[in-house]
């Protein structure tokens, strides 16, 4: 059977790191709040003058280098975002150019926090089809031009930054991405938006669609996300013949911190086996899965042969869980 290994990863955030203390200077919010109530201590957001390529570059590049895949070698880039540089072309394109992937079918995905697991998804149903193929999968979102800096209830969630993974057919067939599934539930999306930046709003006046800005209805989103996650991560271990005591870590979407916890404990994970960057990035949408994934390989917290769990949720909504033998 070919199963798609993950042969390298990347990840990359803009240089500006702003602080809790740096938002209570610019809102009506504390340290304190922010910190128990998420866990985020300081997130990055890009300089006006950057933009969501300049991050996600580098990070495709370190990805290359690390699976030491030439970018003449890649077939397919997939990239999960929905904060590109521009509406067109795609990121996925701009990617491709940027790297000289001559060879690629390029792509965007937009499922929001979910696009890099949608991404590997997609991935791994391609490199099933076709083993020659090599596949860059990019996740990363620069959402700070969406954030209302006036609305405290998401101002001090988001971060911009991202990752990337490079995917091939694995010659051992151990190794690899075990199951890997995706859902949504449009009927649920009003419970997080950026409404006013489409086609709606293209023509005529309606103001009531005025809105560019990130709208959330946190508490909903939160218990909604917590069993999606749950009941998929069983799915993903059940289609592979594993339990959640075979999992050695979980890469979780890094949103919130009590969002991680509430779902490791009702999966009966102890939170040693969990992965948490959210203290530093926030809340990076498309990005928090490479991010994480990135840094815990990096930091010797995945090695070969483990079995390794990706949940995500969000905005669509969107969901989906990826599990991987390393
Ligand atoms: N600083 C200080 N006070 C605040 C802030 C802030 N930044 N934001 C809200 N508050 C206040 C509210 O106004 C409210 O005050 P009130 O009681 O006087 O009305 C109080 O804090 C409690 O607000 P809640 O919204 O009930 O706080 P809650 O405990 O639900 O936490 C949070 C809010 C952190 C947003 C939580 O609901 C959450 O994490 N939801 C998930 C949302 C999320 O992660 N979305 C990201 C996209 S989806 C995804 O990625 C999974």
């Amino acid at each position: 059977m070919v199963r798609a290994a993950i042969l390298g990863t990347g990840s990359v955030a803009p240089s500006r790191a702003v602080t809790n203390r740096d938002l209570e200077d610019r809102m009506d919010t504390s340290d304190a709040w922010i910190t128990q109530r998420t866990g985020i201590r300081e997130r990055r957001i890009g300089l006006p003058t950057e933009k969501w390529s300049d991050f996600m570059l580098p990070a495709c590049r370190i990805a290359l280098e690390t699976a030491g895949v030439g970018p003449e070698e890649i077939g397919l880039i997939v990239a999960g975002t929905m904060t590109a540089d521009m509406r067109m072309p795609s990121g996925g394109c701009v990617l491709q150019e940027g790297l000289g992937a001559v060879n690629a079918a390029a792509f965007d995905v937009s499922s929001a926090c979910s696009g890099f697991v949608y991404g590997l998804t997609i991935a791994d149903r391609f490199i099933r089809a076709e083993p020659d193929l090599k596949v860059l999968v990019a996740g990363g979102d620069m959402l700070s031009p969406w954030i209302d800096w006036g609305d405290r209830s998401t101002a001090v969630l988001f971060g911009d930054g991202g990752g990337a993974a490079v995917l091939a057919a694995s010659d051992d067939p151990d190794r690899g991405i075990l199951s890997s599934r995706i859902r949504s539930d449009g009927t649920l999306g009003r419970l997080l938006t950026i409404a006013g930046d489409g086609s709606q709003l293209a023509f005529g006046d309606k103001p009531e669609m005025g809105n560019r800005k990130i709208r959330m209805i946190g508490a909903e989103l939160f218990k909604v996300a917590v069993r999606s996650m749950e009941t998929v991560c069983g799915e993903v271990l059940a289609e592979a013949g594993l339990t959640d005591e075979d999992v050695d870590i979980v890469v979780p979407h890094q949103a919130n911190l009590r969002m991680i916890q509430a779902l490791a404990d009702r999966f009966g994970v102890s939170m040693d086996r969990v992965f948490v960057n959210v203290d530093r990035y926030g809340n990076t949408s498309a990005g928090t899965i490479p991010l994480a994934l990135d840094e815990a390989v990096r930091a010797g917290r995945v090695r070969r042969g483990d079995v390794v769990l990706m949940p995500v949720f969000g905005g669509g909504l969107t969901w989906g869980a990826t599990l991987v033998r390393w």
